[in-house]
């Protein structure tokens, strides 16, 4: 991450889908905890609108809202030292996402992917998914954010959002601040069991806050060939060496590299290691988890200071923007 020395906003989305994995704690919720310890005024919401477009499950949708910032926390997202909410308690977003409606050209949601590839697959599409990225672009501009940390699939809606500032200010003066977007490239993408990208479509992850018995069965799974244990095997193919790697320094990469190349090495002494360090590294995110699932009124006490300080810069924000449109302060 660049050493940027002024203070930025940043804000990201998280959408409330259950069961965090290896690869969102790398790609991911690391990037969001970095930029807190770096100073920065930092906002993250729970996407629950957004959710909207493909979970029509009520019950499920709350309770995934609720644990899924339970799983932040645990993993160390400091709910006092940035805003954490929820995005519909934010009522302001939906109010500038009307007014960024009117700025945004069709043809620009149109080349926009998730819907684009639903109409090429001939699947019936609504609105809401249609949409979506002017939602965004409202989550992003309502706290005039610098910087949107998301991973590589989510590019395109940030340029989108910049489009639609851009379209905004153009026709009524910089009120917007354009954000740009922030994807680690020093974070490689995580691949899962099967040596894919590591994602929950492909039911190939490694999940942080399983049960033990479950971590252990998915870390043994991880798909490896039949070399013999005396056979030397090169650490670059095997698909237990990246996964490994994540949590060694790089004078523990070397060792077991060496141990890979030199051949006596069982693949299940490898994926041991990788369950040790595992439960080493998460093991107090796990009691901590456990704990937060003990008193949903902490989570909930977080999301209205969270909410608050959020809206705190939105309504300023929005008032600014009404008045440039001329819609009544009132
Ligand atoms: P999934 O692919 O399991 O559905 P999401 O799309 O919900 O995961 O991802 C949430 C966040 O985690 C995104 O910012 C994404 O970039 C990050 N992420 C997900 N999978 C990986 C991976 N395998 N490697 C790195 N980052 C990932
Ligand atoms: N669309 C994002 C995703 O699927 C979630 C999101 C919603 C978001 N609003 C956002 C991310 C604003 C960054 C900024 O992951």
């Amino acid at each position: 991450m660049t050493n940027t020395p002024q203070k930025m906003i940043i804000v990201s989305g998280i959408q409330p889908s259950g069961n965090l994995h290896l690869g969102n704690y790398f790609g991911a919720v690391q990037q969001f905890i970095q930029f807190i310890e770096q100073g920065h005024d930092c906002y993250y919401f729970l996407a629950n609108y957004h959710a909207l477009t493909s979970l029509r499950d009520p019950e499920r949708l709350l309770r995934l809202t609720r644990s899924t910032a339970a799983d932040y926390i645990a993993l160390g997202l400091d709910p006092t030292r940035c805003a954490l909410y929820v995005q519909s308690d934010l009522r302001e977003v939906c109010e500038l996402q009307w007014i960024l409606t009117t700025v945004t050209p069709m043809g620009l949601l149109e080349r926009c992917h998730a819907y684009k590839d639903k109409v090429q697959q001939g699947i019936p599409s609504d609105h809401g998914l249609f949409a979506y990225p002017v939602l965004q672009a409202a989550d992003i501009l309502i706290v005039s954010a610098n910087r949107v940390p998301v991973g590589q699939d989510q590019k395109q809606h940030i340029e989108v959002t910049r489009d639609i500032a851009g379209y905004f200010n153009n026709t009524y003066g910089e009120i917007l601040t354009i954000p740009e977007e922030f994807i680690p490239d020093s974070v490689a993408t995580i691949p899962g069991r099967d040596g894919r990208k590591m994602s929950k479509s492909y039911n190939n992850t490694i999940e942080l806050f399983a049960p033990e018995q479950e971590v252990r069965q998915q870390i043994f799974s991880i798909v490896t060939d039949s070399a013999s244990v005396a056979e030397p095997k090169d650490p670059d193919k095997s698909m237990l060496f990246p996964i490994l790697k994540l949590f060694c320094d790089s004078a523990k990469q070397a060792y077991w590299a060496d141990r890979f190349r030199s051949g006596g090495l069982s693949y299940r002494e490898v994926k041991q290691a990788i369950f040790d360090s595992f439960m080493e590294r998460f093991g107090p995110a796990r009691a901590r988890r456990a704990e937060l699932e003990k008193q949903p009124e902490y989570v909930d006490e977080m999301f209205a200071r969270g909410v608050k300080k959020a809206r705190d810069l939105a309504l300023p924000l929005l008032h600014r923007v009404r008045e440039a449109v001329g819609i009544p302060n009132r």
